[in-house]
């Protein structure tokens, strides 16, 4: 086989995600080569360059797009942007890789993926847990009949942050069903091998009470269920502010067995002395509990280019989860049990 094409990589974006894949990209993932980064925060964008050893930063993002070097882009600037410089990044020859959630709206999404397929280049959205192995593992399992024919997908996330104050404006966030749980979204449809069916979803705020009369359709819980178009059932829940850790957990469940994926222990040490139980870590953020699973999905993403493959994670399936949160959302705000 041929010397394969070494990818020059710009970033857009670079905050607390963006920097995840910056470092992986920087020098862990084969055939990559960072060329640039781009974010209107020009600190930001310097910040990022000093520790990446670049020698040049652009506030703005089409500046990054004219540089010939940079052969493909990973979009992690706020969602409500994403649709614009997906868009402008494919006009300009660009692969890309965007972030979850993909867009606002399905609308945006469609856009997207029609100037992404004009342009034909890659598209990959950033659905980690995909590329992560307890997943995988369980999903061949699965596949492989281990516990029967699957019947019920619980998947849970809770974030132990307060929020920040623009996510309370659901205009702006799309909710935590967007911003928390569109990776249980992705998982439950992904682990079931269909699309979603039917769905109905109730959100509450019990954490956040100063907003209540400012934002009176925030929510910080939420418990979505339904099913899937092949029968299987399913079950979301997913809260901000749960300051205990982070917590995302799968549970499915077959007519012939059961599969767990996630865990909570942030080391592998147990502290156990007498009259005080047992002591353990809980893992604090989704930095380190899906760390692997971030760079295995970069590693991808430029072995998608190099080889001219579709990516794992279509803009379908970045699509696909946009809609279930326009969709729970709706739900919430009074619509009731919807079909999809
Ligand atoms: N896959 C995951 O698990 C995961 C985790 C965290 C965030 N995300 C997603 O990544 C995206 C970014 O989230 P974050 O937590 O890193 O946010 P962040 O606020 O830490 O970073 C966003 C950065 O984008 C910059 N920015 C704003 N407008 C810009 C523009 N026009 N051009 C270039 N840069 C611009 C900001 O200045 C900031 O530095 C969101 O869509 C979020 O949902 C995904």
């Amino acid at each position: 086989m041929g010397v394969r094409e070494e990818i020059g990589v710009g970033l857009i974006g670079c905050g607390r995600a963006g920097m995840i894949h910056a470092r992986n990209l920087v020098n862990k993932v084969p055939g990559a080569r960072m060329e640039a980064v781009a974010d209107v925060n020009g600190q930001a964008a310097r910040n990022a360059a000093v520790e990446l050893g670049l020698s040049k930063w652009h506030t703005d993002y089409r500046d990054l797009l004219k540089d010939d070097r940079v052969g493909a882009v990973i979009v992690v600037a706020p969602t409500n942007l994403h649709r614009d410089i997906v868009i402008d990044s494919a006009a300009a020859g660009k692969h890309v890789f965007c972030e979850k959630p993909m867009a606002m709206n399905a609308a945006e999404c469609e856009e997207m993926i029609g100037a992404c397929e004009e342009a034909q280049v890659k598209l990959q959205i950033g659905f980690m847990r995909r590329f992560d192995r307890g997943f995988m593992e369980a999903k061949r399992l699965l596949d492989e009949g281990l516990i029967g024919d699957l019947v019920l997908v619980k998947s849970h996330t809770r974030g132990p942050s307060k929020p920040q104050p623009w996510m309370y404006d659901l205009k702006k966030s799309n909710g935590i069903l967007a911003e928390v749980n569109s990776h249980d979204i992705d998982a439950v449809r992904w682990f079931a091998g269909s699309d979603y069916d039917t769905l109905h979803a109730f959100g509450g705020n019990y954490r956040n009470p100063e907003v209540r009369d400012s934002h009176p359709d925030y929510y910080d819980s939420v418990v979505m269920s339904g099913t899937m178009k092949n029968g299987v059932q399913y079950v979301i829940d997913g809260a901000a502010y749960v300051q205990y850790g982070y917590d995302s957990h799968v549970e499915l469940v077959g007519t012939k067995g059961l599969l767990h994926v996630g865990g909570h222990k942030s080391d592998s040490v147990e502290l156990t002395v007498p009259g005080d139980g047992t002591r353990m870590g809980f893992v604090k953020s989704w930095t380190a509990l899906f760390e692997d699973a971030y760079l295995a999905e970069d590693i991808a993403f430029i072995r998608a280019i190099q080889e001219d493959i579709q990516p794992l994670v279509t803009g379908l399936d970045g699509m696909m989860a946009v809609k279930a949160v326009e969709a729970g959302n709706a739900s919430i705000a009074g619509k009731g049990i919807l079909s999809l």
